[in-house]
């Protein structure tokens, strides 16, 4: 990945949103080892976390930068934003406070930075839509159980009933209609296995069948994303990654196996997701531009009645 130091003024960032509306897939897992993924590579990359209630990327980042302070040892931070969540009576009003919030922070980094990664509630919310309809590249964590397939497409015995479009792909589905007729904007939607099991088990084999079904009916890809590894989570508290030197700090030297993995299992998780290895350049910063006049409007239309889909 190569961007073009000649045409920094040209540049609009690439955002990635990372959403599925089933809580605890891996959201912010996958968003924090993205993020320090493509800092690691030299990128410039700002974050955005829109989960304004538990604030998980927000926390791994502050942790990051107070351990990094504490430890006297320098390390990449994203250009960070936390979204706050309209608090008026006023359903309208939130919304166009929200937009407007949201539509700064975008316009704040869009032009400085390569990368922006949006992390997502699993709750439906306006803020999310939004960020949904900005998406370049939309990642979707799903754990190996039919609890997490049928958010996407309903599981059913009868085989008549399955393969109904369920809740969290129809928002998805909508926000590519949408994004089409605002700008002519593609959302690249990858599904991502995440807290693999170890072994091959006959639940995963079909879990996977199911998947690629239902990926060549929704247009999405399919990408291997992480094993269930205890670094993958023993590391928030002090706000590092496998792919932070780890062993240099616990003064170890080598890597253990676990680290090895799991920064190998990060690095393939970024590469299959093909990420632009230029910038888009000026009809990029186009299709922003319309994205940002439109969009308000079509996502407050009566017709897309945003906060009632159950
Ligand atoms: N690959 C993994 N290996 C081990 N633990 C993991 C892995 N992925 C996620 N976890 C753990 O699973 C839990 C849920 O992960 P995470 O918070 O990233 O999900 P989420 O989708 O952001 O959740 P929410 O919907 O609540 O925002 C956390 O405790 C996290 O540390
Ligand atoms: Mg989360």
């Amino acid at each position: 990945m190569d961007f073009d130091s000649d045409s920094s003024d040209l540049r609009s960032a690439h955002v990635i949103v990372v959403g599925n509306e089933k809580g605890g897939a891996g959201k912010s897992t996958i968003s924090i080892h993205v993020t320090v993924a493509l800092l690691k590579a030299g990128y410039r990359v700002a974050s955005i976390d829109l989960d304004t209630r538990q604030q998980t990327l927000t926390r791994f980042f502050e942790n990051r930068r107070s351990w990094s302070a504490n430890a006297n040892w320098p390390i990449e931070l994203p250009h960070h934003c936390a979204m706050g969540r309209g608090e008026s009576a006023d359903l309208r009003e939130n919304e166009a406070r929200e937009f407007a919030d949201f539509a700064a922070a975008i316009g704040a980094v869009e032009h400085d930075y390569e990368f922006v990664v949006i992390d997502t509630p699993a709750s439906d919310s306006y803020l999310m839509r939004l960020a949904h309809s900005l998406a370049d590249t939309l990642i979707s964590p799903l754990n190996d159980s039919y609890i997490d397939v049928d958010v996407f497409s309903r599981v059913n015995h009868d085989r008549k009933q399955r393969g109904a479009v369920a809740h969290y792909a129809d928002l998805v589905l909508e926000a590519r209609r949408k994004r089409q007729l605002v700008d002519n904007g593609v959302i690249d939607w990858i599904m991502v296995r995440n807290r693999m099991a170890s072994l091959a088990n006959n639940n995963a084999k079909q879990i996977a069948i199911s998947i690629a079904r239902i990926g060549a009916e929704l247009r999405f890809r399919i990408a291997d994303g992480f094993h269930d590894r205890v670094i993958f989570r023993e590391l928030f508290p002090i706000g590092l990654t496998a792919l932070d030197a780890i062993e240099q700090g616990a003064q170890k030297g080598a890597l253990t196996s676990s680290q090895q993995s799991a920064r190998q299992e990060i690095e393939n998780l970024v590469e299959s997701l093909q990420l632009p290895t230029r910038t888009p350049g000026v009809e990029h910063i186009e299709s922003r531009r319309l994205w940002h006049a439109r969009v308000s409007d079509f996502y407050r239309a009566p017709s897309a009645d945003a906060h009632d889909f159950s």
